[in-house]
C-alpha cells in the first residue's frame, strides 16, 4: 500500500509537468515530511537516446544533489527495464554516483557543527542479482583506484615528493605477492646514467627517484605491457621560470606517476591475468644555483646528447630516460607513456580529450576504443616525419625544444627518438586532463584520476579478461 501511495504521488508530480524527464533532471520530493521518505526523480533522457556516458551523466547530477542536501546513504535499486545492455546501464550508474562522490578537503578545518564530513558514506545496492553484485564491487575497486590517483594529485608538493610517491610505491607492493618493487636513490640513478632525470633535478633541494613496479598476474605469458608515467612533483619551469598564473597548478606535474600508481593498484586488487609493469621517473623541475643551464648539453640514458633548450621542457626529458630504460631492462611487447606534457594539448583539443601520439595503428586503435568505452577519450595527432627536422642541433644530437608550432606533438616526436623501432609504443599527454580547475559533469574539480580507467579497459579489451 505504501508503494501504491507512492506511484500515486509521482503520478500527481508527473501530471502536474513539473518534471520531464530530461537528461540529469532532478526533483526531490519529501513524501511524508520524515527524512527516510525522501524521494529523488531523475530524468535520463529519451529512452532510444539512452547510453552508459548518459547515466554517468544523469547519476552525477544526482550524487551532487545528494552531496549538496548532505544525504549519507543511498539505495540504488536496479531495474531491469532499459534498451542497453544492463551491465552497462548497472557501470553508468555506479560510476556516475561513485566518481562525483569525491571531495579533497584535507586540509580544511572541519567547523565543529558541521558533520563528519560532505560525502556520501554508502551506496547500497538493492538487487537479487549475484552477477550486479559483482560489477559493482569491480567498479568501486577501480574507482578507489581514481579516488587514490586524484588525492595523489591534489595533496600539495612539499608532501606528495619524489620519496613520497616511492614509498606509495612500496606500500602497493606489501599489499600484493604478484607485486614487486625496486627504487632507485640518486646514488643508483648515477650509476644507472639516467642523467637527463639527474639533470632535470639538479634544481631541486628533493633527491629524484625512479620506480619499477612489475606485477605479473599471468607468468606464462610472455605478453609485458608497461606503463611510463611523468613524476614532476612540482613544476616551477627551471631557470625558464613560469610566470604568474602558470605555476599555481603544477602540482598536478606529476599525474602520469599518480596514474601509474592508480592502474597498478587497481590491476593487483582486481587480480588481473595480466602482466603489467609501471616506471616512474621522479623529480621536482626547481630552481636553484645548481640548475640545469638552457644551452648546456646533457647526456642521457640511450648515449643520446641533448642540448637542453627550454628548461620549462623538463618532462619529455626524463620521459626520455623512463622509456630508454624500460626498453632496455623490461622487455616490453608493448609500452605507453602517460604525461601531463605540453600546455599545447590543451590549446589543441581542451579537456575533452587527451592527446594520443602512437608508432603503431593497432596499438592507438585499441586504446582509442578503451577510452570510448569508458569515456576517457584519446584523439590521435600526427608524428610528422618533419617534425624532426625541428628537433636538429647544432651541438648535441638534438635539442629538447624548438618553438610553439605543434608543440605537443614535436614533444611527443622528441620522445620518439627513445623508443626501439618495432616496439609498439604511445604517448598519451594528459596536461589538459588531469587537472581540472572547474568541475564537469561528474568529475569535481582538482585531480581528475583521467587514465586509470582507460589503463584498465585497455588491458581488459586486449586480454578479453
Ligand atoms: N608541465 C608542463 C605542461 C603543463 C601545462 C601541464 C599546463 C599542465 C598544465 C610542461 O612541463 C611545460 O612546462 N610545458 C611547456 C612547454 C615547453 C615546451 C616550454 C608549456 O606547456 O608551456
Ligand atoms: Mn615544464
Ligand atoms: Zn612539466
Amino acid at each position: 500500500s505504501e508503494d501504491l501511495l507512492l506511484s500515486n504521488l509521482i503520478g500527481e508530480v508527473l501530471a502536474l509537468g513539473d518534471f520531464k524527464g530530461k537528461e540529469g533532471e532532478t526533483l526531490f520530493i519529501y513524501a511524508s515530511g520524515e527524512v527516510d521518505n525522501r524521494l529523488c526523480l531523475l530524468g535520463l533522457g529519451p529512452q532510444e537516446k539512452a547510453s552508459v556516458e548518459g547515466f554517468r551523466k544523469s547519476f552525477g547530477v544526482l550524487a551532487k544533489g545528494c552531496l549538496s542536501k548532505n544525504f549519507k546513504r543511498i539505495n540504488v535499486v536496479v531495474p531491469d527495464v532499459f534498451e542497453i545492455n544492463s551491465s552497462e546501464v548497472i557501470q553508468g550508474v555506479a560510476e556516475g554516483l561513485l566518481l562525483t562522490n569525491y571531495i579533497f578537503h584535507r586540509h580544511k578545518h572541519r567547523d565543529p557543527e558541521e558533520p563528519e564530513d560532505h560525502l556520501i558514506q554508502s551506496i547500497h545496492w538493492i538487487t537479487s542479482n549475484p552477477d550486479v553484485l559483482k560489477i559493482v564491487t569491480e567498479i568501486e575497486t577501480v574507482c578507489e583506484a581514481v579516488y587514490y590517483t586524484r588525492d595523489l594529485v591534489n595533496e600539495c608538493a612539499d608532501i606528495v615528493t619524489p620519496q613520497y610517491l616511492s614509498d606509495c610505491a612500496k606500500e602497493l607492493a606489501r599489499q600484493s605477492n604478484a607485486v614487486k618493487v625496486e627504487i632507485f636513490d640518486r646514488a643508483k640513478i648515477e650509476k644507472e646514467g639516467l642523467d637527463l632525470l639527474l639533470a632535470v633535478s639538479r634544481g631541486a633541494a628533493v633527491d629524484p627517484s625512479f620506480i619499477i613496479m612489475e606485477y605479473r598476474g599471468n607468468p606464462r605469458s610472455k605478453e609485458k605491457i608497461v606503463l611510463v608515467g611523468k613524476g614532476v612533483t612540482y613544476d616551477t619551469g627551471g631557470l625558464h621560470l613560469k610566470p604568474l598564473g602558470g605555476m599555481e597548478t603544477m602540482k598536478c606535474d606529476m599525474s602520469g606517476a599518480a596514474v601509474c600508481l592508480g592502474a597498478m593498484s587497481a590491476v593487483s586488487k582486481l587480480q588481473m591475468p595480466v602482466n603489467f609493469s609501471i616506471v616512474i621517473p621522479a623529480t621536482e623541475n626547481g630552481i636553484d644555483a645548481k640548475s640545469y643551464k638552457p644551452g648546456d648539453v646533457y647526456q642521457s640514458f640511450a648515449g643520446k646528447s641533448v642540448e637542453m633548450t627550454n628548461s620549462d621542457a623538463e618532462g619529455r626529458l626524463i620521459l626520455a630516460d623512463g622509456l630508454a630504460y624500460a626498453i632496455k631492462n623490461l622487455h616490453p611487447s608493448c609500452i605507453i607513456d602517460i604525461a601531463t606534457l605540453t600546455g599545447a594539448i590543451e590549446i589543441a583539443l581542451g579537456s575533452e580529450a587527451a592527446g594520443l601520439m602512437s608508432n603503431d595503428d593497432t596499438l592507438a586503435d585499441e586504446l582509442i576504443s578503451a577510452g570510448k568505452k569508458c569515456a576517457e577519450r584519446l584523439w590521435r595527432m600526427p608524428l610528422y616525419e618533419e617534425y624532426k627536422e625541428r628537433l636538429k642541433s647544432d651541438i648535441a644530437d638534438l635539442k629538447s625544444w624548438n618553438g610553439r608550432p605543434a608543440g605537443a606533438n614535436v614533444a611527443a616526436t622528441f620522445l620518439q627518438h627513445f623508443v626501439k623501432e618495432g616496439i609498439p609504443w604511445a604517448h598519451i599527454d594528459i596536461a589538459a586532463t588531469a587537472y581540472l580547475s572547474e568541475g564537469k559533469k561528474y568529475i569535481p574539480k582538482g585531480g581528475t584520476g583521467y587514465g586509470v580507467r582507460l589503463i584498465i579497459e585497455f588491458l581488459r579489451n586486449r586480454f578479453k579478461v
